[in-house]
């Protein structure tokens, strides 16, 4: 697992009273100090809080991750509209479009989501609120299926909100008709979305904060990030950890809670504690809430096993 920089110099402080840029500059030698400097202002509100000129302090919550050994299509312990976002990882195989070359077959469970999964995302979820879907890209396999899930979401009030590709860096894989590196981030949201975006002239003429329906801010056309390195990944399917954070920034706010009920290696939990979120992961196979323990026992962990 490879830790983002915000990250390391957050690690390094936590506990602190505060910490100077000159110690985060010392700390991360081998970084230039405009590195060093930007992580630290991006993360402000976030990671650290300014105290005064070149003096932070890092910003420790008390959220908390429930992790749940058990079947994530079974959400029946989950209280109606409970949750503020889905963000999760369908284990779906396909056969046929990962033929040939040196493809590796998915090593956990997949399945094929059917309407009930859609009706009990929906349950869950808050009115306005966000699910966010990682989908293959479209293809001539594919495409009927990934068809399907939108009217599937549809028939439970859950409204295509937005796709949006996730670019995978530079990697390019060279199977099927079309080298590809793409995958896609579908998002619904429950009913009418929530007014999370900043109506900007509104608010400069008022001078009072006004909010327009929709996510956190205008999505990007697509996010540009690097799939999990070989050496750092602890499950087969790892999403890198930036882009879990980009795309919860876009669609929670602290202090809510994130569902992700196929949680792999638990990334979407330490991107939701990162950010000062909730999160609720679970996972079927019992080596991967090991895994995911592990990963994220610095921070508060509840384990529960269902019974499934
Ligand atoms: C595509 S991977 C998720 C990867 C994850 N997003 C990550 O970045 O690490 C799907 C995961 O769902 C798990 N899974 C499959 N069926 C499940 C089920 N019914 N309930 C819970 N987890 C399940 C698999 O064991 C696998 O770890």
């Amino acid at each position: 697992m490879q830790k983002s920089l915000a990250e390391q110099i957050f690690q390094c402080f936590k506990g602190n009273p505060h910490f100077t840029l000159r110690e985060a500059y010392k700390a991360n030698d081998d970084k230039p100090h405009e590195t060093v400097r930007a992580r630290i202002y991006d993360n402000l509100g976030v990671k650290f809080e300014r105290l005064t000129k070149g003096i932070y302090k890092t910003i420790e919550g008390t959220e908390a991750c429930i992790i749940m050994e058990g079947d994530g299509r079974d959400l029946s312990m989950i209280r109606d509209a409970s949750i503020d976002c889905i963000l999760t990882d369908h284990p779906w195989l396909d056969m046929k479009s990962n033929k040939g070359g040196d493809r590796a077959f998915a090593e956990y469970d997949c399945f094929r989501y059917s309407l009930e999964d859609f009706k009990e995302k929906a349950r869950v979820l808050k009115e306005g609120c966000f699910l966010v879907e990682v989908l293959p890209a479209e293809n001539e396999n594919n495409y009927e299926y990934l068809y399907q899930l939108k009217q599937y979401a549809k028939e439970c009030g859950l409204l295509y909100y937005s796709k949006v590709a996730w670019k995978k860096g530079n990697f390019v894989s060279n199977t099927g008709r079309k080298s590809k590196n793409t995958q896609d981030i579908m998002i619904f949201s429950k009913g009418k979305a929530r007014s999370m975006r900043l109506d900007v002239k509104r608010t400069k003429n008022t001078g009072i904060e006004h909010f327009m329906s929709g996510t956190n801010g205008m999505l990007p056309t697509f996010f540009d990030v690097s799939p999990v390195e070989r050496k750092y990944r602890i499950h087969q399917s790892e999403l890198p950890l930036t882009l879990c954070e980009q795309v919860l920034n876009y669609v929670t706010y602290k202090g809510e809670v994130v569902l992700d009920s196929f949680a792999g290696s638990g990334v979407v939990g330490e991107a939701s504690l990162n950010l000062h979120r909730n999160c609720i992961l679970i996972e079927l196979l019992k080596e991967n809430v090991d895994k995911i323990k592990k990963r994220l026992s610095k921070n508060f962990i509840y384990n529960v096993v269902l019974e499934c």
